[in-house]
């Protein structure tokens, strides 16, 4: 019999977002392929929450504020002197806000992109510091289909999305000669909290118009896990520097 080739046995795997939505379920897939999971977010009581539906042991909770970029190196290298070197990485962490062009303010756009853009940035640069991460390590940022396709009310949301997709090309060539992997995923609309607060910006038929772009229905944080999963373990180790699109065929009209 073949052994999984998704099984993550053992290994070492920081989640952030662990708290809600796709970070909470990868967090829980990876922990069912048999991953030890260091879950962050800053909410405790979420993140432990997290925990509750996890399998296996040995998983750990980190609150951390990813705002506070500078910060990450120095604390990733922390985490890892208890835990050992990290064979992956997830970065679900992120924020969404619906702000018209004719209502952004420079505070608002630095703000956003501090959170979905300079903490990636920042985490990544902590992975590949000498002893965080193992050679053949793998990191998993989370970008969008808004970094692909227009939608009005996101601009700043779908430029730090693309901005993503932009730095994982170019930081891949930069750490590849260490053994260390990164892809994006751009996940569709995915039923998680972040949505349900979209939703309730909507109306009901700008709501429905978003429902049909996604041939194959919305997403569930299940979904992406998945693909996170494939993109961590050996199933991928000829991959990097590229965005794997999991959104129900809305970014292929
Ligand atoms: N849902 C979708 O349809 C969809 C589609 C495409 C892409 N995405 C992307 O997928 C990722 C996850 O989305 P989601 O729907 O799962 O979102 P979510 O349910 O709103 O969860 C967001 C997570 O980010 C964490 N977070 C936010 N700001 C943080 C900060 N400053 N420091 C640390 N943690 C922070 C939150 O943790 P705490 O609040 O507990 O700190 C929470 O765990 C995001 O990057 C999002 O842009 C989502």
């Amino acid at each position: 019999m073949t052994s999984n080739p998704l099984l993550l046995r053992e290994r070492n795997i920081l989640v952030t977002g662990a708290s809600s939505g796709i970070g909470r379920e990868t967090a829980i897939v990876l922990s069912e392929l048999e991953a030890k999971i260091i879950l962050t977010g800053r909410d405790r009581a979420r993140l432990e929450q997290t925990l509750g539906k996890m399998q296996g042991s040995g998983h750990r909770v980190e609150v951390f504020d990813l705002s506070d970029c500078e910060a990450i190196p120095a604390w990733l290298r922390g985490i890892t002197l208890q835990t050992g070197p990290l064979h992956g990485l997830v970065h679900s962490a992120g924020i969404q806000q619906t702000i018209p062009l004719r209502v952004v303010t420079a505070a608002k756009i630095e703000d956003l992109l501090r959170t979905n853009v300079t903490s990636a940035i920042m985490l990544v640069k902590a992975f590949r510091q000498k002893g965080c991460s193992v050679n053949g390590g793998s990191a998993v940022l989370l970008a969008s289909a808004a970094g692909l396709a227009g939608q009005s009310g996101i601009t700043a949301y779908s430029a730090s999305k693309a901005a993503l997709m932009g730095f994982t090309r170019s930081a891949a060539m930069e750490i590849a000669p260490e053994g260390l992997r990164l892809n994006c995923l751009a996940p569709g609309y995915v039923v998680t909290e972040m949505i349900e607060s979209l939703r309730d910006n909507l109306s009901d038929d700008q709501f429905r118009i978003i429902q049909e772009k996604h041939p194959l229905g919305l997403g569930k944080a299940r979904d992406v896990a998945l693909a996170a999963a494939f993109l961590l373990a050996d199933t991928a180790r000829w991959i990097t520097g590229t965005t794997l699109v999991v959104d129900g065929g809305y970014s292929a009209h």
